[in-house]
């Protein structure tokens, strides 16, 4: 009898040990081994899809594009811009949806729907993990290949205002940079208004590539009174507004024979019905992704 119940007790023991060891697997996915030198190269490029023949590494593939503005709001919900309140909320980008040269597109974040995890999603083209949320705080350097990188590598100057978690992630990449704090959760308008100021010089000069803008104050929003708060519109009207400011600047900037720009507006997670987010329900994971420049036909 004892020799079975301690058999059974090691069992158990061993059951355990295996289910816990399965979860931590499944929760904590083992990441990419990061170095420095697993960055890809020219030669590392697929295979064209259309022609199927293999790319010419000693060539770089032609630009499309002169300057590209990234506008990311955080928390930016697709109907915020899509839905039946799009139309009140966000009047001149809804406009350009549906009228202007655009393309459009309701972007699925990956869980966990939580900002530092998200960039890095957005920027290397991996799932991130949830052992990303636990280092949401205090977000080391990038070193996993990623976009700003390669950009950095090939020339490109860059400027970024918005969330310094960007800055953390990618500390001499920017030529130029301005990070905002997230810290204070309570303040939805020094966030926004620290990366707005340099908007105006900056859309005149002409001595960057890619500009990044990271705008925090409608995640604030959410997280002080939900999705269907008052400030909700109000601050929505004011992403609209800075869109026209910069759809305006590059139109005036577009000059005859070269390359086109592209402006880029889009959200790294959405909002729940209370105003948080981390989770995977609808609201939280549908962001809207607008790609704007005169390379598109116009509807
Ligand atoms: C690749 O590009 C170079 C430079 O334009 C050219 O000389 C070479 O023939 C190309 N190679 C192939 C395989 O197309
Ligand atoms: C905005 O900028 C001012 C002056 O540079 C700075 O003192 C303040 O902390 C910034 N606010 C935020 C939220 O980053």
């Amino acid at each position: 009898m004892k020799v079975r119940s301690s058999v059974f007790a090691s069992f158990i023991l061993i059951l355990e040990g295996i289910g816990v060891a399965l979860f931590l697997r499944g929760f904590f996915p083992v990441p990419l081994k990061s170095s420095i030198s697993s960055k890809n190269k020219l030669s590392d490029l697929p295979v064209e899809p259309l022609t199927g023949s293999s790319p010419n590494s000693s060539r770089l593939p032609q630009p499309l594009f002169k300057r590209v503005v990234i506008m990311l709001v955080d928390a930016l919900r697709e109907d915020f811009v899509f839905g039946p309140n799009g139309r009140m909320y966000m009047p001149y980008t809804r406009h350009l949806v549906e009228r202007g040269s655009s393309y459009s597109f309701v972007a699925k974040a990956r869980p966990p729907t939580v900002t530092m995890p998200r960039i890095k999603a957005l920027t290397t083209g991996t799932i991130p993990g949830f052992i990303d949320v636990v280092m949401n705080l205090n977000s080391p350097a990038l070193l996993e290949d990623n976009l700003i990188w390669q950009a950095k590598a090939a020339g490109k100057r860059m400027v970024f205002y918005g969330d310094d978690t960007w800055v953390r992630l990618f500390p001499k990449h920017f030529m130029e940079h301005d990070g905002t704090t997230s810290f204070f959760v309570s303040d939805y308008t020094e966030v926004d208004n620290n990366v707005t100021r340099h908007l105006d010089s900056t859309l005149k000069r002409d001595d960057w590539d890619i500009l990044i803008l990271h705008y925090l104050g409608l995640d604030h929003i959410g997280h002080i009174s939900g999705p269907h708060s008052s400030l909700i519109q109000p601050k929505l009207m004011e992403m609209d507004d800075i869109l026209k400011k910069i759809h305006s600047a590059l139109i005036s900037k577009e000059a005859e024979g070269s390359l086109p720009y592209l402006l880029v507006l889009c959200g790294d997670h959405g909002m729940s019905e209370t105003g948080s987010h981390g989770g995977s329900s609808e609201p939280e994971i549908n962001t809207p992704l607008v790609l704007l420049s005169p390379a598109f036909k116009r509807k």
